[in-house]
């Protein structure tokens, strides 16, 4: 069970009140990779301090759309803007925490070393940084490993490992790719809780899943497929919208209503 630490993170941020209401813009944004077409036009609007579910089948397009928003992806053509700035820019940099899909964490540093470096990226020092890893470990209840190397992790510890490097510099836009996979249902819904409590405080989170049951925790949803948006919503218009009860049934709904429509 995770143990929280009631305010993780917590050293506010003027720039977080200044954020503008559509944390992420997109409109027209196309992606190709190895020489095709993977995002086609791709017109989206992620409000701040909320928390964002991008759901969509394995191969729909959820990374690479997390990537163009980061600036790491190659080969992104229209118009991507993430706080104010063009996704990418040197700005943006301690402003977006980016968890990638596989822990993005050094197999042979323990977790605290590891913490603490991504600490010293975000220009954290001396007492500042302490209390920041200390809050990271806590927030995802791995205080317990801090001393662990990364490699005799378990896979699940491993990636609450990785969360908490993202986490630990406080980024107001916070991007975590399929974050609670391989994660046992007492984790996985601790982990959410954590997500709600950082947006309540003012951050802006992009979650990534294909599980759809999880769309209930979100405030709002992307549905993707095939390289597009196929909705753009909240979890109760989506179910009133297709007269489902559940976001997979909805899912589902919106497929069969394509479908017919071609
Ligand atoms: N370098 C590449 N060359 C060719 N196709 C690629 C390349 N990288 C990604 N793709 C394709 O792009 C599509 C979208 O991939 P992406 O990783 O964004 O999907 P995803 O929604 O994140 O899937 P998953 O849920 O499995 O993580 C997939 O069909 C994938 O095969
Ligand atoms: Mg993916």
């Amino acid at each position: 069970m995770i143990v929280h630490n009631p305010k993780p993170c917590l050293r506010y941020d003027s720039r977080v009140t200044a954020a503008p209401t559509s944390a992420v813009r997109a409109r027209g944004l196309s992606v190709v990779r190895g020489g095709k077409d993977i995002l086609h036009g791709v017109d989206l609007d992620i409000p701040a301090g909320h928390v964002t579910g991008l759901l969509g089948p394995s191969g729909s397009g959820k990374t690479t759309l997390m990537r163009a928003m980061v600036g790491v992806q190659d080969n992104v053509t229209g118009e991507l803007t993430v706080l104010g700035e063009p996704a990418g820019a040197a700005a943006l940099r301690r402003r977006v925490g980016y968890d990638t899909q596989a822990a993005s964490v050094y197999a042979d540093l323990t977790v605290r070393a590891n913490v603490e470096y991504f600490a010293s990226l975000a220009g954290l020092r001396g007492s500042d940084a302490k209390d920041a890893v200390d809050a990271a470990l806590t927030s995802v209840d791995l205080t317990f490993h801090a001393a662990q190397r990364i490699a005799s992790l378990s896979g699940g510890e491993r990636s609450r490992a990785s969360l908490a490097a993202t986490f630990v510099g406080n980024p107001e836009l916070i991007i975590l790719d399929e974050p609670t996979v391989g994660l046992d249902p007492v984790l996985r819904r601790a982990l959410w809780e954590l997500f709600r409590r950082l947006a309540d405080d003012g951050r802006t989170l992009v979650v990534s899943s294909h599980v759809m049951d999880e769309a209930s925790r979100c405030d709002r949803l992307i549905l993707m497929r095939d390289g597009r948006v196929m909705a753009s919503t909240t979890p109760d218009d989506l179910l009133a919208d297709t007269g489902t009860t559940d976001a997979e049934s909805a899912f589902l709904a919106l497929i069969d209503r394509e479908g017919s429509a071609s």
